[in-house]
């Protein structure tokens, strides 16, 4: 028999309980599986240095099958201070997103149905409690019949008053048993404004749907929230396994990684063990996301005062690839952004004759440098010097083609100067927006076919590709590729990110998508599948210069502070591999699916 109650709103009251006490809480009967109802919902401990609690593994006291109390128990010390915020599974949820009919209280534990899109069951946590960096775990057990229906869950956390919200959790239909226990693990990353001065917070799990209508039920088994110590750093946490124990195995081409070595702490290769993790485990090749610029390298000249190169930070970063054998793809030897150009190139004054013989020197001085390193692999020799005009041009606005005599042949000069420096290192000509197939592509192909008819030693075109999720078309992407790699030079996808929201595309802000929800993270991982395996199938092995992407994390993309303003500052670009925890995103499948030539699919 199953007593069952429904509750649309219960307001609860929290017992925080030191060292180790018991919380109380509902209790369940066992001989007539009946509930009794009770005020509160949370049970917790809470302990510090001096006052020890239990760890929280010892420290659960539900289970599905418990028929005691809530009531939590102290096995051991601890010398972490840590607190764990256990749900009472017989009292204090309540259903949750439009068209909720409830929960339902079982001796399995808390049911709802899944009807719809973001239907779930939820319990408040009171305002006040420091969730940032909290892991929430859910034990649950969905029906086959939801199973079946390909819906997926998302477990979050969200202020009551909607000020914050943790949506970056969730657990593809893939991952989820079929009416077997599921645990969903989900760490609270949204920082300060989840920790509730004003609002109480809601906790719990909501459906999402795959392929198919939603249908049956999700059981929640239990629940606990393990808030985290009061100055931990964060640790490592993935909801998302995709399986690829390493993605520069799959690939007999360079697989690379645009990472920082000055940029932020956060992201700073030569520091950061979690980034080092990824770097090295995943990838073959790194570009410096900035050190390597013009600006970086050579702020000055002939001053006689202060140093004109600045070579320190980019060859600790060379060394550093070196020690783990990764090459480095260094980037870039001329870029027209006006932050990049060094002052005393912009002030330059002298005749086209002295600015090139300035190229020369530049170049030279760079190239001469690095190769000293034998860890070299490519060059972007120039970045950008086209427009993204119909007809498309040279950018003519640019420093170095105006003081070339308002002419282009810098750019060949450059080419010339670092094949003279290097005789064996590749270069690229470089740039964004040429994977359309459109008027940009058509002037790219006419500059580099030109090039290869009068020998200008080019030896590859760099596909930036900072695309977004819904355009260009793949038929686009190859169709561009193939062009250059039709002329015999390589091809390189150089700075591979794939932003969810785009300004410039997918119609944002109309079709703005606020949640990275399982459809989109599938759409995404697809997309990642689609453009590796068409770099595959129109470039040949020999022309194969490799795929970089542009950042490791999400939580590093630079996309974000690009777009910041058009985001109205949030952080909705999503673009790369891994999430903002290190994890481990379906994106990262869809890339190793093309490079192991398994069907692309969103699945
Ligand atoms: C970006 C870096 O990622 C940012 O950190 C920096 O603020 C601006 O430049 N195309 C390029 C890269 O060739 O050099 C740019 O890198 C991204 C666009």
């Amino acid at each position: 028999m199953r007593v069952q109650k429904v509750i649309p709103i219960l307001a609860v009251s929290l017992a925080l309980t030191a060292c180790g006490g018991s919380g109380g809480g509902g209790s369940k009967t066992s001989s007539s599986k009946a509930m009794t109802s009770t005020s509160k919902a949370i049970s917790s401990s809470v302990g510090s240095d001096s006052n020890p609690i239990p760890s929280s593994s010892s420290q659960e006291s539900i289970s599905s099958s418990s028929t005691s109390s809530t009531a939590e128990t102290s096995s051991s010390s601890n010398s972490s201070s840590a607190m764990v915020i256990v749900a009472d599974m017989s009292s204090g949820w309540r259903g949750n997103g439009t068209g909720n009919t409830g929960v339902t209280y079982t001796i399995d534990g808390v049911v709802f149905d899944a009807l719809a899109d973001n239907i779930g069951a939820v319990f408040d946590v009171p305002k006040g409690t420091v969730l940032e960096k909290a892991v929430i775990e859910l034990i649950v057990n969905a029906s086959s019949d939801f199973k079946t229906s390909g819906g997926n869950l998302q477990p979050f956390a969200q202020a009551l008053d909607e000020s914050a919200a943790e949506w970056g959790c969730w657990a593809p239909n893939g991952t989820i048993g079929n009416a077997t226990d599921t645990t969903l693990t989900c760490k609270i990353l949204e920082e300060g404004r989840l920790n509730q001065s004003v609002a109480d917070t809601k906790v719990g799990v909501q459906v999402k749907p795959g392929a198919n209508p939603l249908a049956g039920t999700i059981t929640i088994k239990s629940a606990k929230i393990t808030l985290a110590p009061a100055s931990s750093s964060s640790s490592s946490y993935s909801s998302y396994n995709a399986n690829v124990a390493s993605l520069k195995d799959l690939a007999d081409f360079p697989i690379g990684v645009a990472v920082g070595n000055t940029d932020s702490p956060s992201t700073n290769i030569l520091t950061n063990t979690q980034e080092q993790a990824i770097v090295e485990k995943h990838f073959s090749q790194m570009t410096a996301g900035n050190i390597m610029k013009m600006s970086y390298m050579h702020p000055n000249n002939d001053t006689g005062t202060v140093a004109d190169y600045h070579f320190e930070d980019a060859d600790a970063f060379v060394a550093y690839a070196k020690l783990k054998n990764m090459s480095v793809h260094a980037h870039t030897l001329f870029w027209h952004a006006d932050y990049q150009v060094p002052t005393f190139m912009k002030n330059f004054a002298g005749t086209p004759e002295e600015f090139l013989a300035l190229v020369d020197t530049h170049v030279t001085t760079l190239v001469d440098h690095f190769e000293a390193s034998n860890n070299i692999a490519s060059w972007d020799v120039v970045n950008e010097a086209l427009t993204d005009d119909n007809p498309s041009n040279y950018r003519t606005n640019s420093p170095f083609y105006v003081k070339s005599g308002n002419s282009p042949v810098f750019i060949e000069r450059a080419f010339q100067a670092a094949r003279a420096a290097d005789a064996n290192v590749d270069l690229y000509y470089n740039d964004y927006n040429i994977e359309n197939n459109d008027a940009k592509t058509v002037k790219m192909m006419e500059m580099v076919t030109d090039f290869k008819n009068r020998n200008v030693p080019i030896t590859g075109v760099g596909f930036q590709m900072h695309v977004c999720l819904r355009w260009p078309s793949i038929a686009s992407i190859s169709a561009a590729m193939k062009g250059v790699a039709d002329l015999g030079l390589k091809v390189k996808i150089s700075e591979l990110d794939v932003a969810v929201n785009q300004p410039y595309c997918d119609n944002y802000p109309v079709n703005k998508i606020s949640e990275f929800t399982p459809a989109i993270a599938l759409e995404q991982k697809k997309r990642y599948c689609d453009i590796v395996a068409a770099y595959k199938a129109v470039v040949p092995p020999a022309q194969r210069g490799g795929v970089t992407v542009w950042g490791t994390t999400d939580a590093g993309t630079w996309l974000d502070g690009l777009y910041a303003s058009q985001y109205e500052g949030e952080k909705i670009s999503w673009p790369l591999l891994f999430d903002s925890r290190y994890g481990d995103k379906p994106a990262l499948r869809g890339f190793a699916d093309a490079l192991q030539d398994i069907t692309c699919t969103n699945l």
